[in-house]
């Protein structure tokens, strides 16, 4: 069965679910679009879809079962809303909103219409976080202590729409929630405290270099970072465990894990003192090669495409849904918490 979809907001990214979905989702048809912008109402038609003239027609159209929504952050909760009211399935784009009680508004609804609503937390299936998340459910270096997690880009300013407050632009809800839906989803414990740094070194008017420390109540610890203005990265995660270390360097999961070598001792202290290139230390005293192992990160079958698989699952009535909204609503709640601790020395105890 093929279900019909629409998209509103046909910019980068609408227009992305569209050619995606044609190529790699053959249970989804999307049959139109609507945007504000007339130049894009063109666009749409050129691209051999309905150019709805309004959300209004777009809303009435009883073939569509689900609605994408692609537009700029701040206009998410009043057409998710509208979409639910008028029966609706929806796709939102993160963040879902710009806080949590407006999330509260929407799962409220959705309920009362009985509609699937879920957020496009898609770098739930990026290769990278995959195979972190494999590392860690394997125990293979043991049990996590610390996680870097880390995106960093070069350009400087936020750039378009994303560099205004009103419409809910910042690095913070640009990246953070990615980067803070998947940690969410890899730890399974809840967070009791965040210390947050945020600032806005090149955009005047919100964050463009986000430093979060977040701690877990099952003692794991994670330091994120999300800045527009490094032209020397540090890996996208560095991973410590009790047995080991991981590192990915990048997307293309260039990196390795290094662990204690099989049947290898505990390292006894030297009674002398070593000396390294930076003078006496035993503290920092290098391991002796032979007591550590190098593996390569393991191998993971990924595809984005799985995303709207599950919803058409969901749809169907064959499959539970992936990307919860309560998951969304404990991120939105510790963006809340990242704001609020700015405001109070930058740092805030939780329990979310
Ligand atoms: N999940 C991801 O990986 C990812 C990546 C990029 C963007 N996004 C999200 O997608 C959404 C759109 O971002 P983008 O990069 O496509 O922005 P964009 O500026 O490229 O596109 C937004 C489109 O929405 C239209 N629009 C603006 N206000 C509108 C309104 N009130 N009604 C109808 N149309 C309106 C604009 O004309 C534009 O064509 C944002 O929420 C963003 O955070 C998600």
């Amino acid at each position: 069965m093929v279900h019909n979809m629409a998209i509103i907001g046909y910019g980068g990214m609408g227009g992305w679910h569209h050619s995606s979905i044609r190529e790699m989702v053959p249970e989804l048809r999307v049959k139109g679009a609507y945007d504000i912008r007339q130049e894009i109402q063109q666009k749409i038609s050129a691209n051999g879809l309905h150019a709805y003239q309004s959300v209004e027609e777009l809303l009435a159209d009883e073939t569509v079962e689900l609605v994408t929504i692609a537009v700029p952050n701040n206009f998410h909760k009043d057409y998710a809303i509208a979409c639910l009211k008028a029966g609706k399935n929806v796709v939102c784009e993160k963040p879902v909103t710009l806080n949590a009680a407006e999330l509260e508004e929407i799962i409220a609804v959705s309920k009362e219409e009985g509609k699937l609503f879920t957020v496009h937390q898609n770098r739930r299936w990026d290769r990278d976080y995959r195979v972190v998340k494999n590392i860690l459910e394997s125990g293979v270096i043991g049990k996590p202590y610390f996680i870097e997690t880390r995106v960093q880009g070069s350009r400087g300013s936020m750039h378009g729409w994303r560099g205004y407050k009103e419409n809910g632009g910042g690095m913070l809800y640009d990246w953070g929630v990615h980067l803070l839906d998947q940690l969410l989803d890899m730890i399974p414990s809840r967070v009791v405290s965040v210390s947050a740094h945020l600032e806005s070194v090149f955009t005047e008017e919100v964050d463009d270099n986000v430093k979060l420390m977040l701690l877990f109540e099952n003692g794991v610890s994670a330091l994120m970072e999300f800045s527009t203005n490094c032209f020397i990265n540090h890996p996208r995660w560095h991973v410590s465990c009790t047995e080991g270390t991981a590192v990915v360097e990048n997307w293309e999961c260039d990196g390795k894990i290094v662990k204690l070598a099989e049947n290898a001792e505990q390292m006894k202290w030297e009674d002398d003192i070593v000396y390294t290139a930076a003078g006496p230390t035993r503290t920092m005293a290098p391991r002796p090669a032979h007591t550590t192992q190098v593996l390569e990160l393991p191998k993971v079958d990924t595809k984005w495409e799985d995303y709207y698989r599950n919803i058409v699952g969901v749809l169907e009535q064959k499959e539970e849904l992936i990307v919860k909204p309560e998951q969304a609503l404990r991120v939105m709640k510790l963006i809340d918490m990242v704001f609020g601790a700015v405001e109070h020395g930058g740092i805030a105890t939780c329990y979310i």
